[in-house]
């Protein structure tokens, strides 16, 4: 039977706030807004003190059931109170952990990578030289004059030691300037018939423009065999570079000077327009630099070239300057 006295009225004041002091701690979403629901029904001026001030007019026997009501109450709020702000306090937490969180196997970005159009290049020129029998050398960045220069048949007062065109170190070695140096490399390594190709980074102390670059790529080629003649490297060029532009190509032989070919030449292939353009040197190894390798040139003879790479790369995709290869530019790049 519902008490209609003063005390029963209170009492039933405090469950209904009570039970809606319950209700918004549970729609809090955050430790702060728990505190200000805690404040509005039980802080000192919050809203349980507010109806608590008809206590003092009850009866004693009121008094003390109202009392009881009022306690548990309160500690019904409190505990709830404190159970809703260690779990929001966990869910912060857990929120935060979870956006910092480094995870090992989430991909770092929506977007591959690629290789550079110079290193797809170079691995498309090993693979067809490969195909015919060549090994694929490597060597240092930084050379000995012996090995860039003194091997190769440079005399010592050629122009190209000179300081004009070489990155000398400070101890006399020098920073390549051409891959030819694995030729020399080569003949120390293997004993002849061999044939090889080598990729590489070359540097120049040049002024940089449309076609000259400080560091460019090269990939050298020599092969050394029994009567070995101009037919082979005719041969073996046009089946390259028919490859390379997938299709049919002709090539024609100029004479060009290098110290360490005889005869040494340029070679042209004819573009699909009509014109003759200029590829890469080559020519029959000369005799000095067999000699050098410790190759007699009675019983072998062979044939080396040097391929421009960054050259074939703009030649391929119509670049018109070679400071592109290099820049590292993303706009660039992205578009091979
Ligand atoms: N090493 C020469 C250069 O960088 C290019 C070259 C010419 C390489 C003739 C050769 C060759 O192997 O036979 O300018």
């Amino acid at each position: 039977m519902p008490d209609e006295s003063a005390g029963g009225a209170l009492q039933s004041k405090i469950t209904e706030l009570g039970a809606a002091a319950l209700a918004a701690l549970d729609s809090c979403a955050s430790p702060g807004e728990l505190d200000a629901a805690y404040q509005q029904y039980l802080g000192k001026k919050g809203e349980l003190s507010a109806i608590m001030k008809g206590f003092g007019a009850l009866s004693p026997e009121e008094k003390k059931s109202t009392g009881q009501v009022m306690h548990q109450t309160r500690t019904g709020i409190e505990e709830r109170f404190a159970a809703r702000k260690q779990s929001l306090e966990e869910e912060a937490l857990a929120a935060r952990l979870a956006e910092e969180a480094y995870d090992a196997l989430r991909p770092l970005s929506a977007e591959r990578g690629h290789l550079h159009p110079i290193s797809q290049l170079q691995m498309q020129v090993e693979e067809i030289f490969s195909n015919m029998g060549f090994r694929i050398m490597d060597g240092p960045e930084v050379e000995t004059d012996l090995h860039n220069f003194g091997r190769l048949n440079f005399s010592d007062d050629h122009p190209a030691r000179d300081m004009q065109d070489t990155i000398w170190t400070v101890d006399g070695n020098l920073m390549r300037t051409h891959t030819s140096t694995i030729q020399v490399r080569t003949m120390q390594k293997l004993k002849p018939p061999f044939r090889i190709i080598a990729p590489g980074r070359v540097f120049r102390y040049e002024e940089t423009d449309a076609t000259h670059e400080n560091t460019f790529h090269q990939v050298e080629g020599m092969l050394i065999d029994r009567d070995v003649s101009v037919a082979h490297i005719i041969h073996i060029m046009k089946t390259f570079l028919s490859e390379i532009f997938e299709r049919e190509i002709k090539v024609r032989l100029r004479p060009g000077y290098f110290p360490f070919v005889e005869p040494g030449f340029e070679l042209d292939y004819l573009r699909e327009d009509g014109r003759w353009l200029e590829l890469m040197p080559c020519g029959m190894v000369h005799p000095n630099v067999l000699r050098a390798g410790g190759i007699d040139p009675e019983e072998w003879s062979g044939f080396a070239f040097g391929l421009g790479l960054d050259r074939l790369v703009m030649m391929r995709y119509g670049i018109e300057d070679i400071r592109h290869m290099l820049a590292g530019n993303l706009r660039f790049q992205q578009q091979f």
